[in-house]
């Protein structure tokens, strides 16, 4: 388990993009604890989202952190212009770097560029293992429980245990969550040991945010109690 707080972070990836600042708002009235922005290049996955501009612009009308995940090639490259618009998490996937060397070399590069949290993200078909070398290199680590791309997609259960895995190693950072999050699913992230969970079409397509966050927290605080009490 862990000491963080629960964090629900909503990915604004399912937001309605023509009216961001109105979602924005009603996702931090709703009780955002983060916001995640998911930056995508076209290359590193089949689809192409948000640049610089529109997180500067995001970070304009945000009041809570904004969790910025970089679905890219080449993120050492970006670092600085993601941090500089906005960005107070940075997270990079180990699959864009050929080697640990290179992994090792973009969390550094992240934390010259100034990001309040390094974060470092794996794919479900990644082993922990590709991680687990680089753990004292970053403050967060990102496991995806869908094939990152797209929204609305299935969660994959093979995700748990590498969650499980990096709180039995004791890392003591930020472990979050992102992928077909949803009532279901979330209570085993958080008895994993998920303290950061991202959720996008389940939150956004809700019929009242607000109460959806409501009760995922509330799903989030009973897995937690039980897990300590399973103990
Ligand atoms: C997928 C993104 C996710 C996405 C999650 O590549 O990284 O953040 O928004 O969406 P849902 O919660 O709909 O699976
Ligand atoms: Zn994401």
């Amino acid at each position: 388990m862990t000491s963080h707080p629960l964090r629900l972070a909503p990915s604004l990836l399912s937001a309605d993009f023509a009216r961001l600042a109105e979602e924005i708002a009603r996702a931090e009235a709703a009780g955002a604890d983060w916001l995640h922005v998911d930056v995508m290049d076209g290359h590193f996955v089949p689809n192409l989202t948000i640049g610089p501009p529109v997180l500067r612009a995001i970070r304009a009308v945000a009041k809570v952190p904004l969790d910025v995940h970089l679905m890219i090639e080449e993120p050492a490259r970006w670092a600085e212009r993601y941090v500089k618009a906005g960005a107070w998490a940075l997270t990079f996937h180990v699959e864009a770097c050929a080697d640990e060397a290179e992994a090792r070399a973009t969390a550094a590069a992240f934390r010259a560029a100034g990001a309040a949290l390094v974060g470092l993200s794996l794919n479900p078909g990644t082993p922990s293992e590709q991680v687990e070398p680089l753990l004292d290199a970053v403050d967060l680590v990102l496991v995806m429980s869908v094939q990152p791309g797209f929204g609305g997609q299935s969660f994959r259960p093979e995700a748990l245990p590498k969650v499980r895995r990096l709180r039995e190693l004791g890392f003591a950072g930020h472990v979050e969550m992102d992928g077909g999050i949803g009532r279901d699913t979330l209570p085993a992230c958080v008895a994993a040991g998920a303290d950061v969970l991202v959720s996008g079409s389940a939150l956004f397509g809700a019929a009242d945010l607000a109460a959806e966050m409501a009760h995922f927290r509330s799903l989030g605080e009973r897995a937690r109690r039980e897990e300590s009490h399973a103990r």
